[in-house]
């Protein structure tokens, strides 16, 4: 009985020193997946729905805690944009195939995706993914190279795409998710990410702990995610914010 009763303190013990992640399975026949590798990833590892539909708020907010620290109202805003993606009228849920819709929250000139012009927007395509990574010179991922990957993202979808638009919500997103990387996969107070760290997100869909990455902590708020957006906006060239603003046919 005692000796039970040390192996169960000893287990319990362990729980409160890492935090363990769970279980990740690729998607099966029947499960969806969108442009979010982040959303894709928690699917993935069943901290969302793994068939990835019926997501509403409550789920939305307990996995971007569990996983991520990701804060209440952090987690309520990336919800209230979400939901405008189910085309039903009045829906309490969504699925990551309705983020995939195009020019809601889905945008042009995405980090790791093609634009919905020239290729499945929902996909990772290594093609487009190889542009992004050569801006990352080096081991570390920083604000400056971050910038500077969105920016050649932005001019090559421009210059290529014919259709290319990037409204107003699409520059911010396309902001917060530069931001949401280097905060939520890197150091931050620095504000920089370790490379090999953020491109096995991107391309395995998978939270990268065997690389040694662990769930941020203290919690990730809002203001930290503006903070960061708005140091990488001063490190975009003045003519593709304005191209960016305004987009070059809309
Ligand atoms: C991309 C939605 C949370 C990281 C996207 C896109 C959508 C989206 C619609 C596609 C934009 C595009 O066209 O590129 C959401 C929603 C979230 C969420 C609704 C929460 C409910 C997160 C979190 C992270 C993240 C917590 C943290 C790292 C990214 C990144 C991209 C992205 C890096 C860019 C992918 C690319 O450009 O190839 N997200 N996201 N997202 N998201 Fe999320
Ligand atoms: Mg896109």
């Amino acid at each position: 009985m005692k000796f039970f009763t040390i192996i169960i303190a000893l287990w319990v013990a362990t729980l409160g020193y890492a935090h363990p992640h769970l279980h990740w399975t690729p998607p099966g026949p029947g499960d969806v997946r969108g442009p979010c590798p982040m959303l894709n990833s928690l699917a993935n590892h069943a901290y969302l729905p793994h068939d990835g539909k019926n997501i509403d708020v409550a789920i939305t907010k307990k996995a971007l805690l569990d996983a991520l620290n990701i804060d209440e109202d952090l987690g309520q805003f990336l919800f209230d944009n979400a939901i405008t993606t189910n085309p039903v009228p009045n829906a309490t849920a969504y699925s990551l195939a309705d983020l995939s819709r195009h020019n809601i929250l889905e945008h042009d000139a995405s980090f790791s995706r093609q634009d919905a012009h020239s290729g499945p927007q929902d996909v990772f395509d290594a093609k487009t993914f190889a542009e992004t990574q050569s801006y990352w010179h080096g081991p570390v991922i920083n604000v400056t190279m971050a910038a500077q990957a969105r920016q050649a993202r932005i001019r090559t979808s421009n210059a290529t795409n014919p259709e290319y638009s990037l409204s107003p919500l699409g520059v911010g997103f396309s902001l917060g998710e530069a931001a949401a990387y280097l905060i939520i996969l890197g150091d931050r107070e620095n504000h920089t990410a370790r490379k090999n760290v953020v491109e096995y997100l991107f391309e395995n869909e998978r939270l990268p702990t065997k690389l040694g990455w662990q769930r941020p902590e203290p919690l990730v708020t809002f203001v930290e995610l503006q903070n960061v957006m708005g140091k990488l906006y001063n490190e975009t060239d003045l003519d593709i914010r304005t191209l960016a603003r305004r987009g070059m046919h809309g």
